[in-house]
């Protein structure tokens, strides 16, 4: 943890202490939102106390132990918004609500209001697996053609993503009330206070924040609203900068009192499709039908086999349980402990099943609910077991071995393949709670900083970029290709693993289309080699997705670059930064928080 961003944080406690008295089933008194009197820190006492021996242990490479409670994201002050609520008595559904609500105002550059979310949801009463779905949707006005030019050529990846062309219509609003409505043990209100809070009061810009907005700083220009949040009199916010943002306190104010209607109609909904349509250059066609018409829907949790394991998460629209479980599926007749970390097999193994893996995703996997897909065969063990006996060589597999494969699938229909473009982007959040519910959520607003949209204090996705831009190859149709009302094919992988019928671990990252691969690796890591949930996070990535492996700089990754160039792989070495977020369920809770990013792991 950079000495930074604790100094930030203190200041920022100083200044802007969480209200972390208030009863979570009370609601905020409007005081709360007042300046406290350097005499008077509310809750800074619960702060200091709860991050300090959070970030003590994360730059010791140690989980934080907890009993009763436990919450991993990636910002400390939407860890204690969590905290504040679980220790009130709220559950992990609550504890949620309250994380993203600040991770919007802190990390706006990768979750919000404006984006959309998957959930996958552990019930400690019933022992029963739920996952919601709350992707962003298509337009009903967006044509397969949304991001090609006149002739029929894919748009470049930023003259889509830029603008109200790439947004979709937010989901995460609705998963907030669903999630509350279904498994909520505090007042609803309640949930907003510390979001409120810093958002009228200002909180410390972090780090991260502040080397973002400056890396990107052209194009958070090309739009007032957004300019003149992130580029205050033309310049890119600063570390350690107080920053406040009323119109997001407003919104947050208008969803306290209405629920998610008051998002998706009324004035909020009037700004954003404001923005949206009159997006300089690049307008949207999101209509008030679109966002009226939105709906979480509940999907079948997607499993597979793993050792003595159920490694659980959401189905289509997301890639990710199935690109996961393939990968570990494929694993599994291979002895990976007794290879360990440091042996060039055991990544030979894991990069070609990630290549077989995503050849399949790149074939079959989109939104199912318009395409026909093969989902249950994707999965199923003897596919599986037939699939990884193709690895068994000693070398890396040619280019044209990787092929898909031909899962059981009682259909004819083919599509064809499609390896569209996701850059690393998106937040994660795990959480565990005091009557034995186990919540893991994946969200974002898909790039750094989405569409680059503003409106009314939150940034708008540029999901639909998730779709293919072409519509089809040599003739034949691509299953993710872009449809009216559809949900764009994701890589998050909100993951619960399952022993026995109970959780034993609640994972996931942000990170693109790398995200399957971190969490793949950070699950082997823990479940064959032994590592505790700090060290699986913080061991070094080696992903390898379409062909190149990619190796972690600067880390031990480096030491396989030579074998793997042996045995054929094209090796490339680079940033992989990852943000996991871990918490393993025994007869105590370890937190876990990725070592690359700002977040830390609290419990009691
Ligand atoms: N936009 C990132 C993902 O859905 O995978």
């Amino acid at each position: 943890m950079p000495r930074s961003l604790l100094a930030a944080l203190l200041c920022t406690a100083l200044a802007a202490p969480l209200a972390a008295q208030q009863s979570a089933d009370t609601v905020a008194p409007e005081s709360a939102t007042q300046q406290p009197s350097a005499a008077e820190p509310v809750g800074l006492p619960s702060y200091q106390a709860l991050t300090g021996a959070a970030l003590e242990a994360k730059a010791a490479g140690r989980p934080v132990e907890a009993q009763d409670w436990m919450v991993a994201a990636a910002n400390p002050l939407a860890a204690v918004a969590g905290a504040n609520i679980l220790r009130a008595g709220g559950s992990a559904a609550d504890a949620m609500v309250a994380v993203q609500l600040v991770l919007g105002l802190v990390e706006p550059q990768s979750s919000g209001l404006g984006g959309g979310a998957f959930l996958v949801w552990y019930d400690g009463a019933t022992g029963e697996l739920t996952t919601l779905d709350g992707r962003e949707t298509a337009p009903r006005a967006a044509t397969p053609r949304l991001f090609q030019d006149e002739t029929g050529e894919p748009l470049k990846f930023f003259d889509a993503v830029v603008g109200g062309r790439s947004v979709g219509t937010p989901g995460t609003p609705a998963l907030l009330e669903e999630a509350h409505r279904r498994w909520g043990r505090s007042n609803w209100q309640s949930l907003f206070s510390d979001a409120i809070f810093l958002a009228e009061q200002g909180f410390a810009v972090s780090p991260r924040l502040a080397a973002l907005v400056q890396e990107d700083a052209e194009r958070l220009s090309r739009f007032p609203a957004t300019a003149d949040y992130f580029l205050p009199g033309g310049e890119p916010l600063q570390e350690g900068a107080t920053l406040r943002n009323p119109a997001y306190a407003e919104t947050l104010r208008t969803l306290a009192r209405e629920g998610a209607a008051g998002f998706y109609a009324g004035p909020v909904a009037a700004e954003i499709l404001r923005a949206v349509r009159t997006a300089e250059g690049n307008p949207g066609v999101l209509s008030a039908v679109d966002l009226a018409l939105y709906q979480v829907i509940e999907r079948d949790p997607v499993c597979a086999a793993y050792r003595a394991y159920e490694v659980c998460g959401m189905g289509p629209p997301s890639s990710g349980a199935l690109t996961v479980g393939q990968i570990l599926g494929m694993l599994d007749g291979y002895d990976l402990a007794a290879l360990g970390p440091q042996s060039a097999e055991a990544w030979r193994l894991i990069g070609d099943a990630s290549r077989l893996a995503f050849a399949d995703r790149g074939r079959y996997m989109a939104d199912s609910d318009f395409v026909p897909m093969p989902t249950d065969g994707l999965v199923e063990p003897a596919y599986l077991e037939e699939r990884g006996m193709i690895l068994d060589r000693t070398d890396a597999l040619p280019e044209e071995g990787v092929a898909p494969g031909e899962p059981p699938w009682d259909h004819a229909f083919l599509w064809a393949d499609d390896a569209s473009l996701e850059l690393p982007s998106t937040s994660h959040i795990s959480i565990v709670d005091r009557y034995g519910n186990a919540l893991s959520m994946t969200t974002t607003i898909e790039n750094g900083f989405g569409s680059r949209l503003m409106a009314a204090g939150f940034l708008l996705n540029n999901e639909l970029t998730d779709f293919s831009f072409r519509t089809h190859r040599n003739g034949v149709p691509i299953a993710n290709r872009v449809e009216p009302g559809k949900r764009p094919r994701s890589s998050m992988s909100p993951t619960i693993v399952m022993q026995d019928g109970k959780p034993v671990l609640v994972i996931g990252s942000p990170g693109g289309s790398r995200i399957i691969g971190y969490v793949a690796k950070s699950i082997i890591a823990w479940a064959d080699w032994g590592l505790d949930v700090q060290q699986a996070l913080a061991l070094p990535h080696l992903v390898n997705r379409f062909g190149t492996y990619d190796l972690e700089a600067g880390t031990e990754a480096g030491a396989l670059a030579e074998p793997l160039s042996a045995m054929g792989f094209e090796v490339n070495t680079r940033d992989l930064t990852s943000g996991l977020h871990a918490i393993e369920i025994s007869d105590r809770l370890l937190g876990g928080a990725d070592p690359r990013r700002e977040g830390i792991a609290l419990g009691e």
